[in-house]
């Protein structure tokens, strides 16, 4: 495939792409990258603020830039913020980036993992009625994610089992030539 060897993860808020992409990054011995950490650290803001103060516009310009540091590297697992992939310009630099997974999730579960820390997620705490909101997000989101170079459910599933799955894959697919795997 000629990609660069880093793993991409992307999905709806509440897939578990910061907990499974660490798990991930220990089985492999790959560098952890959190886009939405690099930007909070950049603005010293939680996202939550940056939307507050800023807007959602500004908060997507981060997105990019986000992209435009991570653009040479290799041999990492990145957890993406969940709408990053939703623009096609960012879309495209991702699947040249590396093997883009998208991790699965039904909007109950979404809103199970998501909800503890609600007020982190602008998107959907300036909502009544959250769960509708990422229904309706989902529905429009799905078939986008769906555009990842492969996908992975998680549904009831624990983050550590998630990455042993998506191990198991990159064993037996190879889809870029593989690392040193540390087993
Ligand atoms: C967003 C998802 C969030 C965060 C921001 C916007 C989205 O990240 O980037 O609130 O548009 O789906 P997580 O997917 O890590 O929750």
């Amino acid at each position: 495939m000629g990609l660069p060897q880093n793993i991409i993860l992307v999905g709806f808020m509440g897939s578990g792409k910061t907990a499974t992409g660490k798990e991930l990054a220990n089985i492999f011995k790959f560098d952890f990258w959190d886009m939405d950490k690099w930007i909070e650290k950049k603005n010293k803001k939680k996202v939550s603020e940056i939307f507050k103060e800023k807007g959602e516009k500004y908060f997507r310009e981060e997105e990019s830039k986000a992209l435009d540091w991570f653009k040479a590297k290799t041999h990492y697992v990145v957890s993406t913020g969940g709408g990053v992939w939703i623009n096609p310009e960012n879309r495209q630099r991702l699947l040249n980036l590396g093997w883009c997974v998208w991790l699965r999730v039904n909007p109950d579960q979404s809103m199970k993992r998501v909800g503890k820390n609600l007020r982190q997620r602008p998107l959907l705490f300036q909502n009544n009625n959250p769960i509708l909101v990422i229904e309706k997000m989902m529905q429009e989101r799905n078939p986008i994610y769906d555009l990842a170079h492969t996908s992975f459910d998680t549904n009831e599933k624990k983050p550590k089992k998630i990455a042993l799955e998506i191990k198991k894959y990159f064993e037996e697919e190879h889809p870029f030539d593989l690392f040193q795997l540390q087993k």
